[in-house]
């Protein structure tokens, strides 16, 4: 782990183990077939995939961390690194990218003071680009979490960024 800041967030991540039980045994019923599936759930609730609470799944379903980590990291949407809270996915496909995409790209890096692919310390954000998300006609694209925001020009970058905790 390279950036300090994240190595000190997986320290201090606070796992619920009442939950992560709920999630285990009342979700999935304590079933290995099911470890996919309870990945994503744990991710969702933290938005990253813990090492405490992979360890403890491992325990739980009697299956080897190293299998665990194996599954995590062959599946491009876990991750096991803390992400923001809010994801910023910036669309740099032909379409946005004719449109300017790179430019708001730049500006995101700017504002966030982060790069491509990082998280900012105060895991509020996690920017990430993508080669289109459907969505061409309303190019240049930035989706934060489930929100699309289209044909924004850099100017409105930081009045966008401001609506999300
Ligand atoms: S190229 Fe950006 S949404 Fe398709």
């Amino acid at each position: 782990m390279s950036d300090p800041c994240l190595a000190e967030s997986i320290e201090t991540t606070e796992i619920d183990y009442m939950e992560l039980d709920r999630i285990i045994e009342e979700d999935f019923n304590n079933d290995k077939e099911n470890l996919i599936m309870m990945l994503q759930e744990i991710q969702r609730r933290y938005n990253y995939l813990p090492t405490p609470a992979l360890t403890y799944l491992s325990t739980s379903i009697g299956v080897p961390l190293s299998q665990i980590y194996g599954v995590a990291t062959f599946y491009s949407t876990f991750s096991l690194e803390p992400r923001g809270r809010n994801i910023i996915s910036i669309c740099l496909g032909t379409a946005c990218h004719v449109r300017g995409g790179e430019r708001i790209r730049e500006k995101l890096e700017e504002s966030l003071n982060i790069e491509d692919g990082e998280t900012t310390e105060d895991l509020r954000f996690t920017l990430e680009s993508v080669r289109c998300i459907g969505c061409c006609s309303l190019g240049p694209v930035v989706k934060i979490n489930e929100d699309t925001h289209g044909r924004i020009a850099y100017t409105e970058v930081d009045k966008i960024l401001e609506k999300y905790e």
